[in-house]
């Protein structure tokens, strides 16, 4: 691997020349696309040495990637002396030696349609677009590749006028015309300075849906959407999301928008959810497509929170972005953390916080635990694109949260106001951005800012014990070596902590905002009480594993009376995690049924709030199991988990078929009330599912066939499913048929295929893969058929005689020329084979050795599987 060279985030130096405007010709075609490049160079003033007046010393280095290279101009003037060193053009220093201004003309050409990587300029069916970030620019022309070159851009695209009405780059359309041949040329201008990732282009033939926002200046902002033909009618949830977070930025931060166009594009040939490319975002069409038939509850909210999200980039990256790569989680966390807190004010704070918390569980925490364990800002990276990661996206917002509980609303709201005074135009640090924060509130923050270098998830230990007469609560804080760090330092961690007598009474413990602060490894709490349970950890304050000796009996009464509805919750998951463990070492046992008439009268206080009912009937996945175990037993497990659920529906089956009784199946809408009514439903539904009754079965074949919205029709599948596998396949069958031509909607049958159980799983991913909806080169069939099996189906892909490893790793090199990205996403759950059994261990290593020795392997891969093994 001779390219497989880490960066180091220390190594960082600034730019030695400056690209302050960039002219872009766009010749689009399918295989020989024509861009010429104009750039307007200045020495940097970093690079003029003591001599003043004296030049940069270094050679002007333009990264390229998969180019031809077909002119080179300097100051008009054909241009010869330049080398390519490994695929980057090289500008000789002497060559520039007098110049303090110059201007370079590039000219060279790409192949758009063989691009399988879905970097730089691709086809997505018949439309073209691009993907920049992180390092896909260099993939369009020569340039400096790099977040902290900023520059002007204009853009002008030549095209087929017949075949792409709608051809669109960022900012301003500034010119339209006929040329001859059926060409058309288009011309774009954004007057914002921005990083080379965020320029975008698409050129296609969509239906348009327009809107208009007025900003709180009173400025009107045209929006504009494009999806496939024949699709608009899907858009208007997108749309009505956007002008929600447009509104709602205005309100929370006061930041509103600044150019007179916002335009999103939904494309079916995507690595990401979405991407805010200044001006013009482009998205996954799976999160901007919607409408009762064809989109699940989940579906609606996660299209909200995905175009918020990249709305909110436009400040929170785009008008201040990042210095260099290192700085991800400067625009990742917070503008995760700022999605967050506008989706709980849209829809609600318990349930979106819970879906945060399990992210954090079940995939943070497991990639911290595993081979590529890295602080939310990495110290080395080799493919950037491998951090994209929970930890930069997730932990990091987490760490954001933490500084907002900290700091309080009011705190946090100047720190971000001091930001922006500061930074907005430029390129910065995770550094600036804590210190804004900590020079609005004057306070120290130094510690603190550990959580940016330091991996790992903490572990905090509790403990009671009587201190001369008083009861105490003893906090231990530890942190375990990462496969990237050997020592770790004490943590600066906000505790949310109440203490319940026994009654139910809450005793008062004088802290401020129910918060302890944990900022050394130990420290203790004095309780005015001789007898009390604990609640930790409330809201997830800190994202840490909390390890106190609870009892059940201590997780019933905090599931009866938490004035915290997020603990309730997690007292109830807990409460499972420990039963589900005693039929892990125990098959046999039969659970005493005096837990479950606790259960069940601690689940019905919670009839009146269906919100809160529904997460305390969901029991953890087995990814979230699997990480409270050392060496889990896959199968064993899973084995446990479907034995826990048996016993809960014969023990809980009265009370669970009053709830079905009491739910009426109402027509259709998106509101808070119906989706928690549904959820509460499709919980008990699956539930009852374990029962394996013909009577259940015709059941859910009723409200198969009687279902008015794709909620309720996945409700059914998922619970047939379990249920009956006759069931399922012919269900299933009716929903091919009704979907076939829909790929968004097939994604989701895709995906329920490959999570079933089933001793030919293997066979039916084949037959599967070849279905006419599929395509390797679409990284959402992919992920929902190979990614579901491999991430969410646990009796197959850890089947005893490592078929299910086998089948991964062949697909993975079948994919990996194509699109390594992707290829390196899915690797994942094989990478992170120590947390299983020996035998398991085994079988994973010998695949991924497989994958090592594969000649050619790209970037993105060789980090991860090599990491793996050493
Ligand atoms: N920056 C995008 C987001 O978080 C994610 C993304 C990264 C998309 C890389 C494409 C490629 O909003
Ligand atoms: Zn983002």
């Amino acid at each position: 691997m001779s390219q497989a060279i880490a960066k180091k985030r220390l190594d960082y130096q600034a730019p030695n020349y400056l690209i302050n405007e960039v002219d872009l010709v766009i010749e689009l075609d399918p295989t020989d696309t024509i861009i010429t490049s104009t750039l307007k160079c200045e020495t940097s003033p970093h690079a003029i040495s003591s001599n003043a007046g004296v030049a940069s010393e270094q050679d002007l280095i333009l990264d390229g990637e998969d180019l031809k290279l077909i002119s080179v101009f300097l100051n008009g003037s054909a241009f010869t002396n330049y080398r390519i060193e490994e695929g980057k053009l090289v500008i000789p220093q002497a060559e520039l030696a007098q110049l303090t201004d110059f201007t370079l003309q590039i000219k060279n050409s790409v192949d758009p349609i063989n691009n399988g990587s879905l970097e730089g300029l691709y086809l997505s069916n018949e439309a073209y677009c691009t993907q920049c970030e992180a390092e896909g620019f260099r993939k369009i022309t020569y340039f400096l590749d790099r977040p902290d070159v900023l520059s002007v851009y204009t853009v002008t695209i030549i095209a087929e006028k017949a075949a792409f009405p709608h051809v669109l780059s960022n900012g301003n359309l500034v010119e339209e015309r006929d040329l001859a041949d059926g060409k058309k040329l288009v011309k774009w201008h954004d007057p914002f300075k921005k990083p080379c990732y965020l320029f975008a282009l698409v050129a296609g033939n969509f239906d348009k849906l327009s809107d208009s926002f007025t900003t709180m200046s009173g400025r009107q902002i045209q929006l504009e959407l494009f999806v496939d033909k024949g699709k608009a009618s899907q858009g208007h949830h997108a749309l009505a999301s956007l002008k929600k977070a447009m509104k709602w930025d205005e309100d929370v931060f006061g930041l509103e928008y600044d150019l007179d166009i916002y335009m999103v594009v939904a494309v079916d040939f995507f690595n990401m959810g979405a991407m805010e490319n200044k001006g013009l975002n482009v998205f996954n069409s799976k999160f901007v497509l919607a409408d009762s038939n064809t989109a699940t509850d989940d579906d609606f909210f996660n299209i909200e929170s995905i175009i918020g999200h990249e709305y909110f980039h436009n400040w929170t990256g785009n008008r201040v972005t990042c210095r260099d790569w290192f700085q991800l989680s400067l625009k990742e966390g917070l503008t995760v953390f700022r999605d967050q807190q506008f989706s709980a004010d849209m829809f609600s704070y318990l349930a979106t916080r819970i879906s945060q918390v399990k992210v954090m569980r079940e995939h943070q925490f497991a990639e911290d635990a595993g081979p590529m364990s890295h602080p939310i800002r990495p110290d080395e990276v080799i493919e950037m694109n491998n951090f994209y990661t929970v930890t930069v996206y997730d932990k990091g917002a987490e760490v954001i949260r933490m500084l907002h509980t900290l700091l309080t609303a009011d705190g946090f709201r100047r720190g971000m106001d001091l930001y922006f005074e500061r930074h907005d135009g430029q390129a910065v640090t995770c550094d600036d951005f804590v210190n804004a924060m900590q020079d609005a509130n004057e306070v120290n923050l130094d510690h603190f800012k550990l959580w940016y270098s330091q991996s790992g998830t903490p572990r905090v230990k509790v403990e009671s014990g009587l201190e001369s007469g008083s009861k105490e609560l003893n906090f231990t804080q530890r942190t375990n070596p990462t496969a990237d760090q050997a020592d770790k330092r004490a943590l600066y961690l906000p505790i949310k902590v109440e203490c319940l007598e026994r009654s139910g009474r809450k005793i008062d413990l004088n802290l401020n905002n129910d918060t302890f602060v944990l900022d050394k490894a130990n420290a203790s709490v004095t309780v005015p009480s001789e007898d009390f349970v604990p609640v930790l950890l409330s809201d997830f304050s800190a994202p840490v594993i909390l390890d106190y000796p609870y009892s059940l009996e201590d997780y019933l009464l905090i599931m009866t009376f938490s004035s915290s509805d997020y603990s309730k919750w997690d007292a109830s998951q807990a409460l499972y995690s420990s039963l589900i463990s005693e039929l892990y070492h125990n098959e046999s046992v039969e659970l005493s049924t005096s837990v479950w008439g606790k259960l069940e009268a601690a689940l019905r206080q919670a009839c009146n709030n269906y919100e809160l009912l529904n997460e305390m009937l969901t029991i953890p996945s087995v990814e979230s199991l699997t990480q409270g175990f050392e060496f889990s037993e896959p199968l064993k497990l899973s084995a446990a988990r479907s034995a826990f659920l048996v016993q809960m529906q014969e023990n809980l089956q009265d009370f669970l078929l009053e709830i079905m009784a009491n739910t009426a199946q109402k027509s259709y809408e998106y509101t808070k009330v119906q989706v928690n009514e549904r959820r509460v439903l499709s919980a008990v539904l699956q539930l009852l599912s374990y029962s394996k009754t013909p009577e259940m079965a015709a059941q859910l074949e009723k409200r198969f066939n009687s279902a008015d919205n794709m909620t309720d029709k996945l409700t059914m599948l998922k619970a047939s499913q379990i249920c009956s596998v006759e069931l399922f396949e012919k269900l299933m069958l009716s929903f091919e048929s009704e979907y076939l031509e829909n790929a968004v909607v097939m994604d989701k049958w895709f995906a329920l295929h490959a999570t079933t159980k089933s001793n030919d799983i293997l066979s039916k991913l084949t037959l599967l893969a070849s279905h006419r909806q599929f395509n390797l080169r679409n990284p959402n069939k992919v992920r929902s058929l190979v990614g579901s099996f491999a991430f969410y189906n646990t009796d197959g892909f850890h089947a005893i005689d490592g078929s299910g490893y086998q089948f991964l790793t062949d697909y993975l090199l079948e994919l990996d020329p194509i699109n390594p990205q992707i290829a390196a996403r899915l690797v994942t759950p094989l990478i992170q084979y120590k947390k299983f059994a020996k035998s398991h261990q085994e079988m994973m290593v010998m695949q991924l050795k497989r994958l090592l020795n594969r000649a050619n392997l790209s970037k993105d891969l060789y980090e991860k599987v090599s990491k793996s093994l050493t």
